[in-house]
């Protein structure tokens, strides 16, 4: 059964199908916003940059003219609409008309940005594809000329591992440029597939405007480095997250106040990150959005049922071809197929079960007694990729964990479309957490 046209219900009643015990999400059977498309993963796909608008990353009818044209369930159809709209926005951007003001060259420099990331967005099934280069090699530009742009300029770093060989990519936003005053400080960093540039406007924009330095990083698996160093995913994620940590405390410890220093972790990033919180200690609080337990849970949801008992039987073979045949043959429901191109993609293998396998060395439970600051956990009601898992998560976490509810149409994974009651909640949360700041003299 082709399932790309599935309602947002359906698909809900099918992941709480297949994750009987800990996932199920007990959600009002009504979708929370008008539907985008009536393919609920693209639905959610058109969310992502219209929540990006309110911080200068889109604008709101061009990506609902997108959504208006693409046809519901084909990828490639999302990649031409989104790439269509990149170069139109893009002459904008270069008309000399527009150079006059900072303003109009970063809002539209980071709106053409936004739509060559969605444009790449579905495009991973064939890694030779060479759009997933010139694109990238696109949004990075249009990003560095919008963030050149900014009052303060945001500013590329690159930070060698200290172990594994791979180079950190991260992006430093400066709250000010008083060059003495210690400001709160906040890492991000994301998971499966946003980009940096992504957290540039979900979570560094809001925490600018309120007075926060802010810093995001790309590891193994993650856009940048995947692409240019050919690295998938790594479990042991404190090699990637422990350096931003030390560049901080290295070059900024004149402007980061040490006793306010959180990190963010975005969908698959709130693993990664509350593990970098497990080992280190100069992390003070830990924001996850949302709360996820164990990545496996996340990865298997989407496959189809009967293709799962091959992989639990350790049929590698078999269950390769029967998945590789399935997305060929288009038998894959939206969800299924892009998580499937975007794990072989990420984790840098070309078989499904050896991603599976992987998928099952990301696990909360490994580290979680390591933990041992203020956890911010969202709980979204609708998400379908971590159903349950935030619960799980405050549980173990104790007193140390807040379980906070983002109900109805901010109950997307991630609070997608509704950036601002996001972070609302969190930095309310986060100025209840941390000390009050020290006088300075
Ligand atoms: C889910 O919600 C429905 C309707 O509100 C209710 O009847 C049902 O008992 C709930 N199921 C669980 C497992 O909580
Ligand atoms: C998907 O969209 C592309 C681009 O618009 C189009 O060329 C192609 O025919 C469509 N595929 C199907 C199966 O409709
Ligand atoms: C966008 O512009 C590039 C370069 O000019 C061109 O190669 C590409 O075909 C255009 N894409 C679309 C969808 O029009
Ligand atoms: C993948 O993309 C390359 C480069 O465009 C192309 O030569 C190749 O045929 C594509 N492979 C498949 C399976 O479509
Ligand atoms: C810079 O910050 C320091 C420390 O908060 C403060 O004392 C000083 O007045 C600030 N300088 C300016 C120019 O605002
Ligand atoms: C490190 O990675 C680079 C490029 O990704 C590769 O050329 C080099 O051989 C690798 N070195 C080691 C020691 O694995
Ligand atoms: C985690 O905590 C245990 C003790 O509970 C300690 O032995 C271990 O070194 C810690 N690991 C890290 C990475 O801090
Ligand atoms: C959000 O939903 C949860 C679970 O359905 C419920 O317990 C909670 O009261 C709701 N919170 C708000 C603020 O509506
Ligand atoms: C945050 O909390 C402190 C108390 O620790 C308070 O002084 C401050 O005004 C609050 N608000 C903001 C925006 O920082």
């Amino acid at each position: 059964m082709k399932l790309t046209t599935v309602s947002a219900v359906q698909l809900l009643a099918a992941v709480a199908f297949l994750q009987p015990a800990s996932g199920a999400s007990n959600s009002s059977s009504k979708a929370p916003t008008l539907p985008l498309s009536t393919d609920s993963t693209f639905n959610f796909d058109f969310l992502i940059p219209l929540g990006l608008a309110l911080t200068g990353g889109s604008d709101i009818s061009p990506v609902l003219s997108v959504a208006n044209n693409v046809a519901a369930g084909n990828m490639t159809s999302y990649y031409y609409e989104f790439y269509k709209l990149a170069n139109y926005t893009k002459k904008q951007a270069e008309d000399p008309v527009n150079a006059y003001d900072p303003i109009n060259v970063r809002d539209t420099w980071f709106s053409t940005s936004n739509y060559f990331r969605r444009a790449d967005f579905l495009i991973h099934q064939n890694w030779s594809n060479p759009d997933i280069l010139t694109l990238w090699a696109e949004q990075t530009s249009a990003f560095n000329k919008a963030i050149a742009a900014l009052p303060v300029p945001g500013k590329r770093i690159r930070l060698p591992a200290k172990k594994g060989n791979f180079t950190v990519e991260a992006i430093w936003y400066g709250a000010s440029t008083n060059k003495t005053a210690k400001l709160p400080t906040l890492v991000v960093g994301n998971g499966f597939d946003a980009a940096q540039e992504d957290s540039y406007h979900n979570f560094c924009a809001p925490a600018v405007l309120r007075g926060w330095n802010c810093i995001t990083y790309e590891g193994p698996g993650q856009n940048t480095v995947r692409r240019y160093q050919d690295v998938g995913f790594i479990p042991n994620w404190e090699d990637v997250g422990i350096p931003v940590v030390d560049w901080l405390y290295e070059t900024k410890s004149d402007v980061v106040d040490k006793d306010r220093l959180a990190i963010l972790g975005n969908s698959f990033g709130a693993l990664l990150n509350l593990r970098v919180a497990a080992f280190d200690p100069r992390i003070k609080a830990v924001v996850a959005i949302d709360g996820i337990w164990d990545f496996y849970t996340s990865a298997i949801a989407p496959i189809p049922a009967d293709l799962v008992p091959l992989f639990e039987a350790g049929k590698q073979q078999e269950f390769d071809s029967k998945m590789l045949e399935a997305r060929d043959t288009n038998q894959l429901s939206t969800t299924a197929a892009w998580g499937l191109d975007q794990g072989l993609w990420s984790f840098y293998t070309h078989s499904p079960f050896e991603f599976l396998t992987k998928a099952k060395e990301f696990e909360v439970s490994d580290f979680v007694k390591n933990i041992t600051v203020p956890v911010f956990i969202g709980n979204a009601e609708f998400d379908v990729f971590v159903a349950g898992q935030p619960a799980r998560l405050k549980q173990a976490l104790g007193e140390l964990g807040t379980l906070h509810a983002f109900n109805g149409s901010a109950g997307y994974h991630c609070q997608t479309g509704a950036t601002q009651e996001m972070v609302r909640a969190f930095f309310a949360w986060l100025n209840k957490t941390f000390p009050k700041p020290v006088k300075q003299s």
